[in-house]
């Protein structure tokens, strides 16, 4: 296997340009202000940043609108401040991966406008129309009680287009030659500015046929294997990220049985499982959410997340679970969108308790994958449900305790900062919590300095280890003839677990702690007991410190 897969064991950072940091003072983010702030990104130790859009957006999906792929949004800055950005992030050895939303365009693209126009502009098939309004328009919606259907008459056109998500994003009929081809072009181009790759948006909807007489639209898994190969022809090292909320027995048509098609995929089925462990101490269904997404391809890998900036969608439990997991963490209906999610940011999610937000951060550095981290909760910020959908999770980044929160020097900024409450600015902010040692951007620099030390969580294979309590999750993973071992307390109160390594011989009977001295020997039948505080956590390595001479190269 290649040793040098940079997403294998990378730590990624999620932002928007245009809440991070406004360096010319007219309330948005802008790349001169991101600039500014790549050492603090470096400090904190990520090794990739996945930007979301900023391309030319009329901005009412918050730019998964875009009016045009080869532009920088002239409110974020110049394509020449773009690529001072791309290269300072290289110079400081951050990867950046971007959006690449190709599923759809904005209504106020000029493909769209010309092929609304003109019945015979080469633009009119880019797009997917119908004479009559088709019996399923008002099935499939992503956004349900806010997206009213996925058919619109176009009173120029005087027809119906399709668009699997707002209607002033009409779907691109991506099985046309032409749009493939559109497609690698808008690859090609960000990649010879510097990015390292794409975070694609809505898989599923690029490779679906799409149409009014598709009644069940199918998955040409074919075009993930001409995007991967495209890519890989113009700059070997960069990737795709597939945004695929798929199910498990499906994922392998994702990666591609010999890892030929997507690099990366969202864990989703983790991550849902994950939300209903911390709700309910019961880590059953997250081990077998694991277990079933452990097949990947040696090259592919899964990104592991808490939150993004979409809602936190729950749509893959069952009814029961979902209710199990409103109630624990958004028990209000305005903490809850399209039926199916909830749109708070995680720290308020667990009552801003520091105990279980180490717990559900450990678990993202430890599951099996690379972890994403969202922008903000490395100090644990807050959300403001006063905003509409999912801005609520979108506000600007809180540096200070300046106005606004050092995000900007102008008095409107482009979201409102949160301010006041326990999650204002005043409290939480960079600036404060690098004076503080115990705060929580410093537990994140220095767990993340320690997980990049952990190579086995992202290249080995794992096995959760039988603990007998569901409340306590342990996995082992083993890689190079070395292994850690992980253990989660899901519970409030403190359990004792016995349980056996696995490892043969002396090496498994030592687990050595790699966050504080507490180590553990087994007892004489090979048994290890582990007493876990209320929400505790352990790193251990199986055997000792010798871990690196012991290591092999293959
Ligand atoms: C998925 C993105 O994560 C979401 O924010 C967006 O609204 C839709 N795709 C449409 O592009
Ligand atoms: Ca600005």
């Amino acid at each position: 296997m290649i040793k040098d897969l940079w997403y294998k064991n990378a730590v990624v950072y999620c932002l928007s340009v245009g809440t991070y940091m406004d360096a010319n003072a007219d309330g948005i983010g802008d790349f001169q202000g991101l600039m500014r702030r790549l050492d603090y990104l470096h400090g904190l130790g990520i090794t990739a940043i996945w930007l979301m859009p900023f391309q030319q957006s009329p901005g009412r999906d918050d730019g998964y609108d875009i009016s045009d792929f080869y532009t920088v949004n002239p409110a974020f800055g110049s394509m020449g401040d773009f690529v001072e950005f791309t290269h300072g992030a290289k110079q400081r050895g951050i990867r950046v991966i971007i959006d690449l939303v190709v599923n759809h365009t904005s209504n106020e693209h000029p493909w769209f406008q010309e092929a609304r126009r003109d019945p015979n502009s080469k633009y009119r098939d880019w797009y997917i129309w119908s004479r009559k309004r088709p019996p399923r328009a008002n099935k499939g919606m992503v956004f349900p009680g806010v997206q009213k259907s996925t058919w619109t008459r176009d009173p120029v056109a005087k027809q119906w287009y399709f668009h699997r998500f707002y209607d002033f994003q009409p779907d691109l009929n991506t099985s046309h030659p032409a749009v493939q081809a559109e497609i690698l072009k808008i690859m090609g181009f960000w990649i010879q500015l510097g990015v390292s790759g794409f975070r694609m948006d809505a898989v599923p909807f690029v490779i679906s046929t799409k149409g009014a007489d598709v009644k069940t639209p199918r998955e040409q898994y074919d075009m993930l294997r001409d995007f991967r190969e495209f890519l890989q022809w113009r700059v070997g090292d960069s990737i795709i990220l597939a945004e695929a909320n798929v199910l498990p027995r499906t994922d392998m048509q994702y990666f591609g049985d010999d890892g030929d098609r997507m690099h990366m995929m969202f864990n989703f089925q983790v991550n849902q499982n994950l939300f209903y462990a911390l709700a309910t101490a019961d880590t059953r269904p997250l081990a077998k959410a694991m277990n079933k997404t452990e097949k990947r391809p040696a090259s592919g890998q899964w990104g592991i997340f808490l939150r993004n900036h979409d809602e936190l969608d729950l749509g893959r439990l069952t009814k029961k679970q979902r209710q199990q997991v409103f109630d624990a963490f958004g028990p209000n209906p305005e903490d809850q969108l399209y039926d199916r999610g909830i749109r708070r940011r995680l720290a308020p999610m667990l009552g801003g308790d520091r105990r279980r937000l180490e717990l559900a951060y450990s678990l993202m550095f430890t599951l099996p994958g690379t972890p994403v981290l969202r922008y903000g909760d490395e100090l644990g910020m807050g959300d403001d449900l006063s905003l509409k959908e999912r801005t609520c999770c979108r506000t600007p980044m809180q540096w200070s305790t300046e106005p606004n929160g050092g995000f900007t020097k102008s008095d409107k900024p482009i979201v409102p900062v949160i301010s006041d409450g326990p999650y204002g600015y005043e409290h939480i902010n960079a600036a404060e919590q690098r004076r503080d040692s115990d705060s929580i951007l410093n537990w994140t620099e220095r767990i993340i300095r320690m997980r990049k030390e952990v190579p086995e969580v992202g290249w080995g294979e794992f096995e959760v280890l039988k603990t007998a309590d569901p409340a306590v999750l342990a996995i082992r993973y083993d890689w190079r003839n070395n292994s850690v071992l992980f253990m989660h307390n899901f519970a409030e109160d403190p359990r004792e677990v016995e349980f056996r390594t696995g490892v043969k011989g002396k090496t498994g009977e030592r687990l050595v702690n790699l966050l504080t001295a507490d180590h553990s020997r087994a007892d004489e039948n090979g048994k290890h007991r582990v007493c876990l505080e209320g929400y505790g956590y352990r790193w251990y390595r199986v055997g000792g410190l010798d871990y690196l001479l012991k290591r092999t190269d293959f």
